[in-house]
């Protein structure tokens, strides 16, 4: 490491991080410069950004049509307060791009600045919806346990990750907790003859059933699972809990602030499975990282609610940044370059060659399961692939190996993560599964 970059990471002490431990971020890569799938180092360090930032640099690093649309929208008008009697044009053709892009049937979009606030505003909306309806006894919020869902107050109890509740407790009223589709490992109780995604669905039944469907506003699903684990689910779970959604009027929420703009192989990631929710929560790849953008989508019958409220029912709810200039105008820019490079079916052509070159890689004895969708992938490390004992040990030493290879990962807990941009080629795919091999080879040695 260079005189400088030690200078760097003396200084960096001056912020505090994410998700925060003096010993997690104790030698942080001082990253300077990114071009397409690659960042580089002030110490000189070439590395492949396997994880595209946080899962959201989809168009990949260093694009000059996004600095341009930044610039030149920076220059005419920054931003502008979209509170009562005031609009802007990127947030109006943004939200007109965005109308049924997602699903048929969302036609509005309100903005927020990230995925946290777009979650903490669809727990919102369903309250609202809810007492619109007369029913405000409905504020109650099934998630599922392994679940990410942001860092707002809201946000942390939904999430199903229990070391972000720890330091933060009590938890608000009103958030529970039912098992994943999680088809190497389901915690659940699984019936004679039940598949795991009839099993997943039943426990939201019963969750329902037991809360009291007269208590339950949402419920919210990540299509595919995150920071959880990269969790694909089994065909049959998500039409089932679309229609116990159904049944018991609870709004189907989805985050799909990773699976959004293609990450998965479709534009949105619960096509897979052609059905579609009530609510979506986006961010991320909405502007490919290069501003912090998110949003809602809410269904037309939602919509309508807030039309016919009277003055004391007024959606008491936006940002200083709900819908802010410069970030809308590279959304916008970020989307026509998706559209143009097409972006879902390279997930998919891409992501074939990236599942079928990690698969290669379960001859280790502690690659316990490979799985993802599209450009999203897990690798998960086990210390006995027959009794699958999670390995986070080993996952750590594979994702420090990696690094000193040149290639970022993400570990998460004993599963290592890869979403890459969208914008990557062949070989850098094949990179991808050299460097790990190689990383995992010298982790068998040692
Ligand atoms: C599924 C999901 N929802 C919500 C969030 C929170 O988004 P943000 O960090 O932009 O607040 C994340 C962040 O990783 C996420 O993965």
């Amino acid at each position: 490491m260079t005189d400088q970059t030690t200078a760097w990471i003396e200084k960096d002490k001056k912020q505090l991080h994410p998700v925060y431990h003096p010993k997690s971020h104790a030698n942080p890569l001082v990253v300077e410069r990114g071009e397409g799938v690659w960042l580089y180092t002030a110490d000189g360090q070439k590395i492949l950004d396997g994880m595209a930032g946080l899962w959201n640099v989809n168009a990949g690093y260093g694009r000059e049509e996004l600095a341009k649309a930044a610039y030149d929208q920076m220059k005419e008008l920054a931003f502008t307060s979209n509170f009562s009697g005031m609009t802007n044009l990127p947030s109006i053709k943004l939200a007109e791009k965005l109308a049924g892009f997602a699903y048929e049937g969302l036609n509005t979009t309100f903005f927020t600045s990230g995925g946290s606030e777009s979650n903490d505003s669809a727990f919102k909306t369903a309250r609202y919806y809810w007492k619109r309806k007369g029913k405000p006894g409905k504020y109650k919020v099934i998630a599922r346990k392994g679940s990410y869902h942001g860092v707002t107050l809201t946000a942390t109890f939904a999430t199903g990750l229990e070391k972000y509740h720890a330091m933060f407790g009590p938890a608000p009223e009103g958030f529970v907790h039912i098992p994943a589709p999680n088809p190497y490992r389901y915690e659940g109780e699984l019936k004679p003859g039940e598949t795991i995604g009839q099993a997943a669905a039943r426990a939201l039944e019963e969750a329902i059933l037991h809360e009291g469907a007269d208590t339950v506003a949402a419920f919210i699903a990540e299509p595919v699972m995150g920071v959880g684990g990269v969790i694909v689910p089994p065909a049959d779970y998500f039409p089932l809990v679309r229609a116990i959604c159904d049944k018991y009027g609870v709004l189907f929420i989805a985050d799909e602030v990773i699976t959004g703009f293609g990450r998965t192989g479709e534009w949105f990631a619960l096509k897979h499975w052609g059905v579609k929710p009530d609510i979506l929560s986006f961010a991320k790849a909405i502007t490919s990282g290069y501003a912090q953008l998110g949003g809602i989508q809410i269904s037309d019958e939602i919509r309508e609610t807030m039309e016919t409220a009277t003055e004391s029912e007024a959606f008491m709810h936006g940002y200083t940044y709900s819908g802010h200039a410069m970030a809308c105008a590279v959304g916008l820019k970020n989307l026509e370059i998706m559209e143009r490079e097409n972006y879902p079916a390279r997930a998919k052509e891409l992501g074939k060659r990236l599942f079928d070159g990690l698969k290669t890689l379960t001859e280790f004895p502690f690659v316990g399961d490979v799985r993802g969708l599209g450009l999203v992938y897990g690798v998960e490390i086990v210390s006995n692939k027959e009794t699958k004992a999670a390995d986070p040990a080993t996952a750590m030493r594979i994702f420090k190996a990696a690094q000193e290879r040149g290639l970022r990962s993400r570990p998460l807990g004993n599963t290592l993560a890869f979403a890459p941009p969208l914008s990557i080629n062949e070989e850098e795919v094949d990179e991808i599964i050299k460097r790990l091999g190689a990383a995992m080879d010298s982790v068998s040695v040692n």
